[in-house]
């Protein structure tokens, strides 16, 4: 982003307690992330905290309940939610839902997700019981763009803490957790710069690209 512009636009995605949310919206607050703006916070469950959270911090919220209802459907609805929002960059911040390849094509290369280990290693579900019942002695989180597949996207961020022999599954998700704080803002910051290209499965940084991050069309 250079000075006059408009800021990204950002969705949140989220169905939990909302706390690599509260990181985001706290960075942008203190102005430690700049150049975006949360355009709205959506749920697929109605009392997420999170969405508590979010209304503290007087966002747009939306709530649109995914149980008993096709993917392509449920799908259709968050984004027609997220181009009337004018969001340019959707952040999944523990939406725990696999989303339709409908949807992914809507945002190409604009979904980012955050997920508590070091990718290709451990996807899926309990990533922090997986890494320790491995017996690995790294483990960390990652930021990647997302794809048709489960947490198989371009890798813009890692962050790596220790296994201690310590550690029990909740004591390492909360190291993790930690980091995917600090993870997150610096991979939206980067992105949203638009100084970047991706090369292959490679984010590289570079000089800001025509294209990059540029506003998608809208109903507004
Ligand atoms: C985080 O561990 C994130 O990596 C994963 O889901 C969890 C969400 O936590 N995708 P929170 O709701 O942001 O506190």
């Amino acid at each position: 982003m250079s000075q006059g512009e408009a800021p990204v636009r950002l969705g949140i995605l989220l169905s939990g307690r909302g706390s690599n949310f509260v990181a985001i919206a706290e960075s942008i607050r203190a102005g430690r992330l700049k150049g975006v703006e949360i355009a709205v916070v959506i749920s697929n469950v109605a009392d997420a905290a999170g969405l508590a959270k979010a209304k503290e911090f007087g966002l747009p919220t939306e709530v649109f309940v995914s149980k008993g209802r096709s993917r392509t459907e449920h799908d259709a609805d968050v984004a027609a939610c997220l181009k009337a929002h004018g969001v340019d960059l959707v952040c999944l911040a523990g939406y725990m839902r696999l989303l339709s390849k409908e949807f992914v094509a809507a945002f190409p290369q604009r979904i980012l997700n955050i997920h508590p280990s070091l990718l290709p290693a451990f996807p899926g579900l309990d990533a922090q019981a997986q890494a320790l019942d491995y017996g690995v002695k790294v483990a960390g989180c990652t930021v990647h763009f997302v794809d048709e597949d489960l947490d198989h996207g371009v890798i813009v961020v890692q962050r790596a803490v220790p296994v201690l022999e310590t550690d029990n599954a909740h004591t390492l998700a909360e190291r993790i957790l930690a980091e995917e704080h600090i993870a997150y803002s610096e991979a939206i910051g980067m992105v949203a710069s638009g100084e970047y290209e991706i090369r292959g499965r490679r984010y590289v940084k570079g000089k800001r690209q025509a294209g990059k991050i540029e506003k998608i069309e809208t109903s507004r």
